[in-house]
């Protein structure tokens, strides 16, 4: 079997570009398989193997293949014999004396073709399925994911697939996906790509294909607690607390509803903007039950021609930061004193750390280096005792404020803090206000409201108490009225 084996490949080697052909099928045919045993039993899970398995490797395969016709056509050129000829002086006698069909030669044919069948199939489906992992999509390229990889690895989404979000479903979204992934090959191979990748994404597909799948606008009921909680720069970093009781809702009536009364079935927003990032509204139109649109119009940007499509208002402009979520710097450090991990009690803990966080450095080292420097400088200077009584929990703070520069500063693609826009409420760029803005102007005189607790209810406001408005409130306080408004705007949402 194996003596014949041999035979036909050196048959099939009929010249030096031949050779080179049966040597490139056979090794790589052979790395593949020692590469796939390798991965099934887990000692090799890189994805840049991955990218050798399942990319490399099958094109040289086939490169190797379509060799093998060129050097015999080359061959009979060169030698003018016949095919018949040829082969007859390439195979052994015996092999090929009977009629072609009963050879021993055409089965050996036959059987490799199916082997290289077998082989290509399975290997190109294993390609496709591995390419759809996110460790594939996040690392396969290193350093231009990077940022994208380390947000979604800590975000609600880290157990959902990039693919999910970033292709959707059907025959479409997957040639798109692929074509597009090309180009992405190509940009990063000639190092065409911008930093940071700029954003909106033009591929995205609508979110109906992607985010409904999991979460549909019927699922949003009721009202969503959120305690924020923000420290002063002072010697005790003392807490503010806003508590917001967000309207999550979708409502049923068209025009009686929540925050995400926009994407429900019943209605429809599509907007213009100016610039691709989607940041100031040329027009913005909503459906009315009749079918007819009403337009909210911007009269100072009447002038402004643009070529672009209107687009459908979805998920992703107001939840652009889904995934990658990218902190504030100041939020970032409040998070982590609201959880515990950085101390209150080391003086200036707030200020100190915005600080050291905020330094503009030069790269990741410098910034490892300047953010203990920072830390370690100002307590051993500022307050010695401190410095050496609290020395563990210094040496802690820095390790915590060094995973929060890690995570959202990514200087070889040059993300730094607020690179991104955030979308969801109006603290970070105009997110909701791009719209609920008196500056839209519809022909009958309105605009889309700015009602404060259209969108949340206030339970504090910037107070030192988290549920400030929800106790009864003092007649002599000089925001008596405030107060009160609040807690019966809020009790009339409980009755709603
Ligand atoms: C839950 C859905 C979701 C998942 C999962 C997801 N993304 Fe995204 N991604 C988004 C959204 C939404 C945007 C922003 C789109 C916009 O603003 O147009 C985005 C933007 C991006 C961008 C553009 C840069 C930026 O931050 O705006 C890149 C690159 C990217 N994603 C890569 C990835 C990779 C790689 C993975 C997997 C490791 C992944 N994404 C997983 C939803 C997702
Ligand atoms: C494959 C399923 C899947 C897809 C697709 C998906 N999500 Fe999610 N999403 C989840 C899961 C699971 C959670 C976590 C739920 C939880 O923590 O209770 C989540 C959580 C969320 C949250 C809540 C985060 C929080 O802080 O509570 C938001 C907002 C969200 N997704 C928006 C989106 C958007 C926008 C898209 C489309 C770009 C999307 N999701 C696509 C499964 C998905
Ligand atoms: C008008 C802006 C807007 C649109 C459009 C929108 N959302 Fe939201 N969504 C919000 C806000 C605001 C919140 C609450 C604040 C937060 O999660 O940060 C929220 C909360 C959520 C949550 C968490 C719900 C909870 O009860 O905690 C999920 C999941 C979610 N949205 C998914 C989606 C999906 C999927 C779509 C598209 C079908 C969508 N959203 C469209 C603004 C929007
Ligand atoms: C692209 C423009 C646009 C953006 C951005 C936008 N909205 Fe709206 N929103 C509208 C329009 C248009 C209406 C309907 C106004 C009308 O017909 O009176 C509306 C209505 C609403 C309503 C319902 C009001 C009612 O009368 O029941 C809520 C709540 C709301 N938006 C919350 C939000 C929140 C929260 C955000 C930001 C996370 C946001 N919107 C961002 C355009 C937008
Ligand atoms: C169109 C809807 C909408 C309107 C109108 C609106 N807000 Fe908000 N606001 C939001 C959303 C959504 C968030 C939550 C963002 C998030 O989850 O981070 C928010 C967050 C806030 C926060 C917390 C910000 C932070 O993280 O510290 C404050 C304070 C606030 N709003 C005040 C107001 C005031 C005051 C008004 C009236 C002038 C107002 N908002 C009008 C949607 C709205």
């Amino acid at each position: 079997m194996f003596r014949n084996y041999i035979g036909f490949i050196r048959g099939v080697a009929v010249n030096r570009l031949g050779k080179v052909g049966v040597i490139l099928t056979t090794s790589s045919f052979v790395t593949f398989v020692l590469l796939e045993l390798a991965r099934l039993a887990g000692v090799f899970t890189s994805s840049y193997g991955g990218l050798i398995t399942y990319l490399t490797l099958p094109t040289l395969f086939v490169i190797g293949l379509a060799t093998l016709p060129i050097a015999w056509w080359r061959q009979l050129k060169q030698t003018g014999l016949t095919t018949r000829e040829l082969i007859d002086r390439q195979f052994d006698r015996e092999g090929t004396a009977r009629a072609f069909y009963q050879s021993p030669l055409l089965l050996s044919i036959l059987g490799l073709s199916a082997i290289n069948i077998v082989f290509l199939v399975g290997a190109s489906s294993r390609m496709l399925s591995f390419m759809d992992e996110p460790v594939f999509c996040g690392t396969a390229c290193h350093s231009v994911m990077h940022p994208e990889w380390v947000t979604y690895q800590d975000s609600p989404h880290a157990r959902v697939k990039c693919v999910e979000c970033h292709v959707g479903e059907g025959v479409d979204a997957l040639i798109d996906s692929k074509l597009n992934g090309m180009w992405q090959m190509i940009s990063v191979t000639f190092n065409l790509y911008e930093r940071p990748i700029p954003t909106p994404v033009q591929q995205l597909r609508p979110a109906r294909e992607t985010c409904e799948k999991c979460h549909w606008p019927s699922k949003f009921y009721g009202e969503r607690i959120d305690r924020i909680v923000r420290y002063a720069k002072d010697s005790a970093s003392t807490p503010r607390y806003t508590t917001l009781s967000l309207k999550v809702d979708t409502g049923s009536a068209p025009h009686l509803g929540g925050i995400h009364w926009h994407i429900s079935e019943a209605n429809q927003v599509r907007y213009t903007s100016v610039e691709d990032e989607r940041e100031t509204m040329i027009w913005v139109e909503v459906r009315q039950e009749d079918g007819s649109f009403k337009r909210y119009e911007n009269r100072s940007l009447a002038s402004v021609v643009t070529d672009q499509e209107p687009r459908v208002f979805d998920c992703v402009d107001c939840h652009n930061r889904a995934t990658h979520i990218y902190e504030d710097p100041a939020r970032a450090i409040d998070e982590r004193m609201a959880l515990g991990l950085l101390p209150r009690d080391l003086p200036y803990m707030k200020r100190v750390a915005l600080h050291a966080l905020t330094i503009t450095y030069a790269d990741s080292v410098s910034a490892m280096e300047g953010i203990e420097n920072q830390l370690f400088g100002f307590y051993r200077r500022e307050y010695p005792s401190v410095f050496a009584s609290r020395a563990a929990a210094i040496d802690s703070a820095v390790g915590v404020l060094r995973d929060v520069y890690r995570r959202n500063i990514h200087h070889t693609m040059n993300v730094t803090w607020n690179a991104y826009p955030d979308h969801i409420g109006h603290a970070r760029g105009g997110g909701c206000f791009r719209c609920h803005s008196p500056s839209l102007v519809a022909a009958d005189g309105s605009s889309i409201t700015t009602d404060c607790t259209v969108c949340h209810s206030f339970a504090a406001y910037d107070s030192d108490r988290a549920f400030q408005f929800m106790l009864p409130a003092d007649t002599a306080d000089r925001s008596y009225h405030l107060h009160e408004y609040l807690r019966s705007e809020w009790l009339r949402g409980e009755a709603r």
